[in-house]
């Protein structure tokens, strides 16, 4: 009797070990196949490589952030890298995403030669590349297209504008400031030209100073005290300044901080900018400004759309311009919306 007791009692135990071991294998397989169903499509998402060249403007951080949100919103995935300001960086990062075996290279070249090497590399490790924002110096085989700006018509819209304003200053000397962007950079290059294009057809111009502002408040700021400081004003030996035609509006806001701190008065003086960021529009309201072109950070969307076309073996148109508009003194301002950047 004793004895049929204990073999029921290991019989009952054995019973509910083995329904507890054959739960937790379900359980586990259950888990397992939900793992490789999640594995696989991760595996499917596509990955970029994402070169940028840094954080130097609100224009700069809101391009990345363009892109950082359409491709969260086409469950794209980024590795990012910000080379801040330096060409050997952005080398470095291509070469890292060719052997990380992304499926799209898309960077921002910070200059427009010295890429056929790095770019012969992806092409032969068949992976397509998408510059964005600034043109490059290389053959058309070695990328899949541009997706950007227009500067040689952000450059001429400005030009526009300054015609227009000086249209009834006939046999006047008209004096010219300009402050340029990054050097050797395609955008710096393409905005001096287009402006160049309209104005050199009008013999009342003359510029009096081109100075390297590497795209910088700082700089721009550091511009402008020099040459308060050695012309004892908004001069440049005995010739006024009478237009600041600055390449971008950090610059811009550096240069006005510089008028500000100074106490000099440039309400006689044509200010153009480029970008427009929000602080630069205000400064248009205020009276500080009299011309903002725009320049279109929000690129994510339409450079979404190219990636999975490149991803899929389709071609791509070779060159995408952004829709840009111009912001003057002459605007009725309540119809701005904010900038968002
Ligand atoms: O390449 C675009 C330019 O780069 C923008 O005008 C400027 O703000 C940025 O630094």
């Amino acid at each position: 009797m004793e004895k049929l007791k204990k073999l029921f009692l290991f019989g009952s135990i054995g019973i509910v070990f083995i329904f507890i071991a054959a739960l937790f294998i379900t359980l586990k397989l259950f888990n397992q196949s939900e793992n490789n169903t999640l594995d696989a499509s991760e595996s499917e998402k596509l990955i970029i490589g994402f070169s940028q060249i840094g954080t130097e403007s609100s224009w700069r951080i809101q391009n990345t952030k363009s892109i950082f949100d359409a491709a969260k919103a086409r469950n794209i995935e980024i590795l990012y890298d910000d080379a801040k300001q330096k060409q050997s960086n952005q080398l470095k990062a291509i070469r890292s995403f060719i052997v990380y075996q992304v499926d799209v290279i898309v960077f921002v070249p910070i200059v427009s030669d010295g890429w056929d090497n790095v770019l012969q590399e992806a092409k032969d490790a068949n992976i397509p590349v998408i510059v964005i924002d600034r043109q490059i110096n290389v053959h058309s085989s070695l990328y899949a297209g541009f997706l950007g700006e227009n500067g040689f018509e952000e450059g001429k819209s400005a030009a526009k504008f300054l015609l227009q304003k000086c249209k009834n200053l006939e046999n006047e000397k008209i004096n010219i400031l300009e402050l340029a962007g990054t050097a050797n950079s395609s955008i710096a290059v393409s905005r001096a030209e287009g402006f160049r294009y309209l104005i050199d057809k009008d013999s009342r111009f003359n510029f009096i100073h081109s100075e390297d502002g590497d795209f910088l408040r700082s700089r721009g700021k550091e511009i402008m005290d020099k040459i308060i400081l050695e012309n004892g004003g908004l001069k440049i030996g005995e010739q006024n300044i009478d237009v600041i035609f600055s390449h971008n509006d950090p610059m811009t806001l550096g240069l006005l901080e510089s008028l500000e701190e100074n106490k000099i008065a440039s309400n006689k003086t044509v200010i153009i900018s480029i970008d427009a960021e929000q602080e630069s529009i205000d400064s248009l309201k205020e009276g500080k400004l009299n011309c903002v072109v725009e320049c279109n950070p929000n690129l994510g969307p339409t450079l979404m759309d190219l990636v999975e076309k490149v991803a899929a073996g389709e071609k791509i148109p070779r060159t995408t311009y952004m829709k840009e508009t111009v912001f003057t003194e002459n605007d009725d301002f309540s119809t701005y919306t904010p900038r968002g950047y």
